[in-house]
């Protein structure tokens, strides 16, 4: 395995080197300007009710979009802090639970009763599992929250035609993804979607693979809906570098202390990480535009794996395929 390969294979060596990749120089891609105005334009985002889904929700409402947090939690309390924070009323909660399909179909069909059409998406929300935990449609959780769930709502979306897309408009759907999708070294293409036991020393293993089946999927996305010339629909993907959140919540008792510590110090504020999540929904710059990735502020090409149309086009197949054998239906 390389050294790029190992970098964030592990909680001790993803934080150091999450920690190094903040100071290391890269060249950005461009500022976000005080009128790059979300005005008129309703955004979705999962996993609003903490860290960079919080403080993006904040920083969107404040640009003036009509702010739909889809949540787990934090009803109605975290939608009152982010209209405090950003001195506007156009904020809605709608409840989701990412581990459960029917419920992502619920989230849908309240969009379309009671939302109208959106014009961007943002599939913010992950987990990192202490260990293995089942779903009650059969399937691993962290699997599910962390990619199979963004394929589902996502398609859900555009069969259901929830983009907006009058007037030419070009809907962005952004992923936010981590740099620990370069880890793996292959796809378990044979195992696809198979409960797999693991404990906690192999959960950052695993986060690091699903990472890399959400990026390839982004791409594989980009792809399918961007047959034409000029863009249809803007498909981005970014690592916001490290965040003080609450991602590490699951991780042993007594580790919590000193991860406390450590993200405090040293990694950036929900409000500074969401910097490059909001440039991709917001900045002209990126208009007509589709597949870049962010990592940090600076653009950078996803892992190779990820980028290769085969790979796209199978994990599409394998992924269609799971969701039948479970009757989910896309439809
Ligand atoms: N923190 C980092 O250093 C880092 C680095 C790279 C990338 N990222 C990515 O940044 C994104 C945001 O993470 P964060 O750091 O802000 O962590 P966080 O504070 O733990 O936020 C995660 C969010 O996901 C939601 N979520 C988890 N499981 C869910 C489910 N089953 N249904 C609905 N929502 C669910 C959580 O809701 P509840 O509050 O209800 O649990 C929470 O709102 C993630 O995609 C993560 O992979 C983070």
């Amino acid at each position: 395995m390389s050294k790029t390969k190992q970098k964030y294979s592990n909680p001790f060596t993803a934080t150091v080197n999450g920690i190094r990749d903040l100071f290391r120089k890269k060249e950005r891609v461009g500022e976000l300007k005080p009128d790059d105005r979300l005005d008129g334009k309703k955004v979705l985002i999962t996993g609003a009710s903490s860290g960079l889904g919080l403080a993006t929700a904040k920083e969107l409402a404040r640009r003036g979009a009509e702010v739909i947090m889809a949540v787990r939690s934090g009803i109605p309390e975290k939608g009152e802090e982010v209209k405090i924070s950003s001195r506007s009323d156009k904020v809605k909660l709608l409840y989701v639970d990412l581990s459960d399909f029917d419920s992502i179909k619920n989230l849908v069909e309240k969009i379309k009763t009671d939302i109208g059409k959106i014009d961007i998406l943002i599939c913010n929300a992950a987990v990192v599992s202490k260990k293995v935990r089942r779903t009650k449609t059969g399937l691993e959780e962290m699997f599910t929250v962390n990619y199979l769930a963004k394929f589902y709502l996502v398609n859900l979306l555009l069969k259901e035609k929830m983009f907006n897309k009058q007037g030419k408009k070009i809907p962005r759907i952004i992923f936010v993804s981590s740099e620990s999708h370069r880890n793996p070294e292959r796809f378990e293409w044979d195992e696809f979607g198979v409960f797999k036991d693991y404990g906690m020393g192999k959960s950052v293993e695993r986060y690091g693979y699903y990472k890399l089946l959400m990026t390839t999927f982004a791409r594989e996305l980009s792809r399918r809906l961007n047959t034409n010339r000029h863009p249809e629909f803007s498909v981005f993907a970014l690592c916001p570098g490290p965040v003080n959140s609450n991602i590490a919540r699951e991780a042993p008792a007594v580790f919590q202390p000193l991860l406390k510590l450590v993200f405090s110090i040293f990694f950036r504020s929900p409000g500074q990480a969401s910097e490059p999540v909001v440039y991709l929904v917001a900045s002209k710059d990126v208009e007509g535009k589709t597949n870049d990735y962010l990592f940090l502020m600076s653009r950078k090409p996803v892992d190779e794996k990820a980028d290769d149309p085969e790979n796209g086009k199978r994990l599409w197949h394998l992924t269609e395929n799971l969701l039948i054998k479970h009757n989910i239906n896309l439809t």
